[in-house]
């Protein structure tokens, strides 16, 4: 039986952050999230949505002491620096909250037994795979968020404390800045835009990939130690072929132009192809993963 009843939410303004926020009201207006005891035996969950105003990652003592007085039994460690090309000129940053803080917040969530759901990126590989990489696939970062990212999921493995690291891969939603609504405003203003067709991906939806964690953490009693799992949507596709379904969705008068990596160069280098197997996530928590452009078309239809 699941005991998880009080969850910490960090990163909770992030576009993830904001998606279990959605997730969680919606289950509520469902009844699946009760909000009060309907007998003796049933436990309510409670959720602490912070972000760095209430709660910085960084800061050990203060994550330390809300773990303890809200009696936190698992955290959803949505918080990241994700600034991918600013990374390259400011890593000190990008280190202390990707890889120094999550060290920390595992080790808490050791101390203080919480199970810890945290997120990864799909740049922790280079992209020289012709085939889905796998969890255990070899990791080797061609960026600085990558390498950051990486340092933060070899302390929660080094920490072995029961928890598990999601990968995943070009995240959108409604919220923020992201590459769909970046294509949304300038296919409003072009008539003609050019846009990388030789990185191969899938684009997830932030809303698919909070509605799994939810799930998941309803089955955190069958993970004892820390391990990798990979979510995106299924599918492939480039940044092209995501802009051309963009607008095609939205029905704007805008032509995508496919471009190379090379015609676009930017600080930080991104993997030519970082597609997720997704076979061990779906198997271990019986998850049924939607495909991009049909994500894509709920968003945006
Ligand atoms: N976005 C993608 O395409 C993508 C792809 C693969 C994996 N991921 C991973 O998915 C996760 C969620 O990404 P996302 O796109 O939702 O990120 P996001 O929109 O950038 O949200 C991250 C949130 O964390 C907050 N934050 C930053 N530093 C913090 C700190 N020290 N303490 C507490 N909160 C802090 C940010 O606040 P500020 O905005 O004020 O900095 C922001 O609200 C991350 O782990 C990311 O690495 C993202």
């Amino acid at each position: 039986m699941n005991k998880i009843t009080n969850i910490l939410i960090t990163g909770s303004k992030g576009q993830l952050g904001k998606c279990l926020q959605d997730v969680v009201r919606e289950k509520r207006e469902k009844d699946e999230i009760p909000r009060f005891a309907r007998n003796d035996k049933e436990q309510i969950q409670n959720y602490f949505f912070t972000d760095i105003e209430e709660l910085d990652i960084t800061d050990i003592c203060a994550l330390s002491n809300f773990v303890y007085d809200n009696k936190i039994d698992c955290v959803i460690n949505a918080a990241a620096y994700t600034a991918v090309d600013k990374a390259e000129s400011e890593p000190m940053v990008a280190f202390d909250v990707n890889g120094e803080a999550v060290w920390n917040l595992a080790h808490i969530c050791g101390e203080q037994n919480a199970f810890l759901i945290h997120i990864s990126t799909d740049y922790v590989f280079d992209g020289t795979a012709t085939i889905p990489y796998k969890p255990n696939a070899r990791t080797h970062p061609v960026s600085v968020y990558g390498e950051s990212k990486l340092k933060g999921e070899k302390a929660i493995l080094f920490e072995q404390i029961p928890g598990i690291i999601i990968r995943t891969s070009w995240l959108y939603s409604k919220y923020g800045h992201n590459f769909m609504n970046t294509m949304l405003k300038l296919g409003k203003e072009k008539e003609n835009i050019y846009v990388v067709d030789d990185q191969f991906g899938a684009p997830t939806h932030a809303h698919d990939l909070a509605e799994a964690i939810l799930n998941i953490v309803e089955q955190t009693d069958t993970i004892t130690k820390p391990t990798i799992f990979h979510y995106a949507n299924e599918g492939i596709t480039t940044w092209c072929g995501f802009a051309k379904e963009i607008m095609k969705i939205a029905e704007l008068p805008c032509t995508v132009h496919p471009i190379t990596t090379a015609e676009y160069p930017t600080p930080a280098v991104r993997p030519a192809y970082s597609v997720l197997d997704l076979s061990k996530i779906k198997k271990q928590f019986n998850l049924k993963i939607p495909n991009w452009a049909d994500s894509l078309r709920n968003e945006i239809g």
